[in-house]
């Protein structure tokens, strides 16, 4: 089978299409035949090698965190999705494998998706959603009447992330160029500040919390509209000794680097009497199941910049590198 492979940490071209042997499943495992997976900016990150201390991989690796497909075949123990369920799925991240015509992926990691929902806007949403929903209702408690900031809602992460404060009943607040705002709008954010020409602490009251997803200043400038006693939950800032012990299994090495790196930004986090939190999110297929209801509902939907056949990945990939994507990048392998 073909499948989109990293044989080895650098630049694009050190990503490549190659014919692999089928995987198989194994104990509480199962066979999926993907029909489309989504693109993240921690797949360039991970070819780039930037996540080599956290993440343990044998190269070469295929590649790709998020996918759909129907279920092919069953490994021992593994019986809540049958061969010939419609299913997508945020893979395990040090296994990967979903850029292929065939994944391995665990059976805990896996959600249903109804006979109405199209495979591209399936594979769309695990990652980014999930992300999105630990962020927001697990890290910061959004509820009804809350005020979030999300800094850059325009992008795979923003535009769910917004629909998911939305439905959570929060005051939802985000960032986005001039060439993003009528997108934002549309996906129900209540205020937007354009970060091209205007400071968001110049234009806008304090918030409860506030979900960043761009990283560098604009993270530290949160800490100005964050109320105190708040919180401020970063994706794309720098990892803190809580991603080591609460999202990567207890690392207490790694722990104590993350403390080192994160000590200045913690310090201005802390003057400010917020509390600074970086996320690394985690596969879920309960927590899958629960997005996938939310768009079966209308509640939620992914929104799709582009989408390439499976061929063009290299082209889909320097499309994400980029950075201006407008919701998700997505490749769709033939039947
Ligand atoms: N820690 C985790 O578990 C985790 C999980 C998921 C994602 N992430 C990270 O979160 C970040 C966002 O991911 P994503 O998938 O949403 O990325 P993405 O889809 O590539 O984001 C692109 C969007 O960001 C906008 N943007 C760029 N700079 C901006 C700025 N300074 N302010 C506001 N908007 C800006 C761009 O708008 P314009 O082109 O209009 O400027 C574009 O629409 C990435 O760094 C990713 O690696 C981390």
């Amino acid at each position: 089978m073909k499948a989109y492979q990293l044989t080895a940490y650098g630049d694009a071209d050190k990503g490549q299409l190659r014919d692999v042997a089928m995987p198989k499943p194994g104990v509480g495992q199962v066979l999926i035949k993907v029909k489309a997976a989504g693109l993240n900016p921690v797949d360039y990150k991970i070819r780039q090698g930037k996540l080599k201390p956290i993440l343990r991989m044998d190269l070469p690796i295929t590649m790709g965190n998020e996918l759909s497909g129907v279920v092919e075949s069953c490994g021992k123990g593994a019986n809540r999705f049958p061969p010939g369920t419609r299913v997508c799925v945020r893979v395990g991240k040090e296994a990967m494998g979903a850029f292929a015509e065939y994944a391995v992926v665990e059976e805990a990691h896996i959600a249903a998706i109804p006979a109405s929902m199209d495979f591209t806007q399936a594979a769309a949403i695990p990652l980014a959603g999930l992300t999105a929903l630990q962020a927001l209702r697990d890290e910061l408690g959004v509820g009804p009447g809350y005020r979030v900031l999300i800094t850059g809602g325009a992008g795979g992460v923003g535009t769910l992330a917004i629909q998911i404060a939305k439905s959570l009943g929060a005051h939802v607040i985000t960032t986005a160029s001039s060439r993003g705002r009528e997108l934002v709008e549309k996906m129900g954010a209540d205020e937007v500040v354009d970060y091209e020409n205007a400071q968001f602490e110049d234009e806008i009251d304090s918030v409860d919390g506030a979900f960043d997803l761009i990283g560098g200043e604009t993270l530290e400038r949160t800490f100005q509209v964050v109320k105190e006693g708040g919180r401020t939950v970063s994706i794309a800032g720098t990892p803190e000794p809580r991603t080591a012990m609460q999202d990567l299994g207890g690392r207490f090495g790694l722990a104590a680097v993350f403390w080192a790196m994160s000590r200045d930004l913690r310090k201005q986090a802390s003057d400010a009497g917020v509390d600074y939190r970086y996320l690394f999110m985690h596969p879920s297929g309960s927590e899958l199941t629960y997005l996938v209801t939310l768009a079966q509902r209308g509640q939620m939907q992914a929104v799709i910049d582009s989408t390439y056949p499976f061929e063009k990945i290299a082209d889909a990939m320097a499309e994400l590198e980029d950075g201006h994507a407008k919701g998700k990048i997505m490749v769709t392998m033939d039947d």
